[in-house]
C-alpha cells in the first residue's frame, strides 16, 4: 500500500529554538505588566498572606522600597490597594486624606515621580466595617447612587494623593462617568480612568479577602456579572467607552478568556486583564506540590492573557517574569 506523505509540515517552523524565536507571534515585555500591591495601616514590619505565598502586605516603609525595586525591575506600572486599621459603615478611611491608600499613594508619588503609572483601587470594599463595595441602603443593599457619590470623593481625593489612574472596581452603574466629572470639576484632566469593565463574581477573587482582611459576608453577585454571561460584557464596554474610560479592564484573566477577546475586538482604547489573586494561588499551588512547573506555567498563562487581546496585564507575578524575560535573553 502506497502512503501519502504529508503536504504541509507545520513542525519545520517548530524545528529549532531560533526559529521558533523567529515565528513567535506574541510575546511577552515587562513594561506591559502592572504590580498590584497592598499596604496596611499600622504595619512595621511586612505581613504575609497565607494564601499567596511570597505577596505580603506591606508596611508604608517596606511598600517604598518594594515600589522602587519593582520599577527598576521594568514593570509598567503599580495598582495600590490600602488595608485600613478602622472601617465603617461609610468607608471613610478611602476619602480621607490621612487613610492610608492615600498616604502609600502620596509616599509613592514623592519617591517615584513620573518614573512609572502610579494607579488606585477605587473602590469601598477595603473600608467598609460590611466589606461591600458601596455604601448600603436602610435595607442593607448596596445602594448605587450613593455609593457614585463616595466614588467621586474618592476618586479627588486618590488624585489629589499622586495616583496618575484610578482603577473603578466596584461595578456600580455610572461610576466612570462621575469619576471622570468628578476629577474633570478638581483639575484633575490628567488623571486617567482604567475602568474594570466586565468584572465576574468569581471565586477566584478568595485570596484577595485575605489580602485586605475583608469582612465581607455573602458575596457581590448583585453588582459583579454573572459567570455565565458573555454578551453583556459588551454592553459594560459600551457604557464605559461612552462614559469617558481611558482603558477598560476583564477580570479574572484566564478563566474569561473568551470575553477577553470580545472586548479586545470591540475596543478602541487599550485593554486590560487582571490576573487575580486566586490565579496566583492555584500556580503556587500546583507548584508547591510539584505538580506543576511554576515559571513555565507563569510564562504560559502571561502569554495566553495577551495572546486572547490584552494589550496589558495586572499580574501578582510583574516582578517575577521581569526576572524570567531577563534571563531568556541571557541565554
Ligand atoms: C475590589 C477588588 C477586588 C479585587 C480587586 N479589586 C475584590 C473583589 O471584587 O471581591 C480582587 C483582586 C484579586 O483577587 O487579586 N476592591
Amino acid at each position: 500500500m502506497s502512503r501519502t506523505l504529508p503536504q504541509e509540515r507545520p513542525r519545520r517552523l517548530r524545528s529549532t529554538p531560533a526559529i521558533r524565536r523567529l515565528v513567535r507571534q506574541h510575546r511577552l515585555s515587562v513594561a506591559d505588566l502592572v504590580l498590584p500591591m497592598f499596604v496596611r495601616e499600622g504595619l512595621r514590619e511586612p505581613h504575609p498572606i497565607s494564601a499567596m505565598p511570597g505577596v505580603v502586605q506591606h508596611s508604608r516603609d517596606s511598600l517604598r522600597v518594594a515600589a522602587t525595586e519593582a520599577v527598576a525591575a521594568g514593570v509598567g506600572g503599580l495598582m495600590v490597594f490600602g488595608v485600613p486599621e478602622h472601617r465603617d459603615a461609610l468607608g471613610s478611611g478611602a476619602t480621607d486624606a490621612d487613610g492610608i491608600l492615600n498616604v502609600a499613594l502620596t509616599d509613592l508619588r514623592a519617591e517615584l515621580g513620573d518614573d512609572t503609572v502610579l494607579m488606585a483601587d477605587l473602590c469601598l470594599d477595603e473600608f467598609t466595617d460590611h466589606g461591600h463595595c458601596g455604601v448600603l441602603d436602610a435595607a442593607g443593599r448596596v445602594d448605587n447612587d450613593a455609593t457614585l457619590e463616595r466614588y467621586a470623593q474618592m476618586a479627588v481625593a486618590q488624585a489629589v494623593a499622586g495616583a496618575h489612574v484610578v482603577g473603578p472596581s466596584g461595578m456600580m452603574d455610572g461610576q466612570v462617568k462621575v469619576v471622570r466629572e468628578a476629577l474633570d470639576e478638581q483639575g484633575h484632566q490628567d488623571v486617567a480612568v482604567l475602568a474594570y469593565t466586565a468584572k465576574y463574581a468569581s471565586a477566584h477573587y478568595g485570596p484577595f479577602r485575605e489580602a485586605v482582611g475583608s469582612t465581607l459576608r455573602g458575596d457581590r453577585s448583585t453588582y459583579q456579572q454573572d459567570p455565565a454571561n458573555r454578551t453583556e460584557a459588551l454592553r459594560e464596554l459600551r457604557l464605559d467607552l461612552a462614559e469617558g474610560a481611558d482603558l477598560v479592564m476583564v477580570k479574572p484573566a484566564l478563566p474569561y478568556l473568551d470575553v477577553l477577546s470580545d472586548v479586545a475586538a470591540a475596543s478602541d482604547v487599550p485593554v486590560a486583564a487582571y490576573q487575580v489573586s486566586g490565579e496566583y494561588a492555584q500556580i503556587e499551588a500546583a507548584a508547591a506540590r510539584g505538580w506543576i512547573d511554576r515559571d513555565r506555567a507563569v510564562t504560559e498563562t502571561l502569554t495566553s492573557i495577551k495572546r486572547a487581546g490584552a494589550d496589558l496585564v495586572l499580574t501578582y507575578y510583574a516582578v517575577t517574569m521581569a526576572g524570567l524575560l531577563a534571563k531568556a535573553d541571557r541565554s
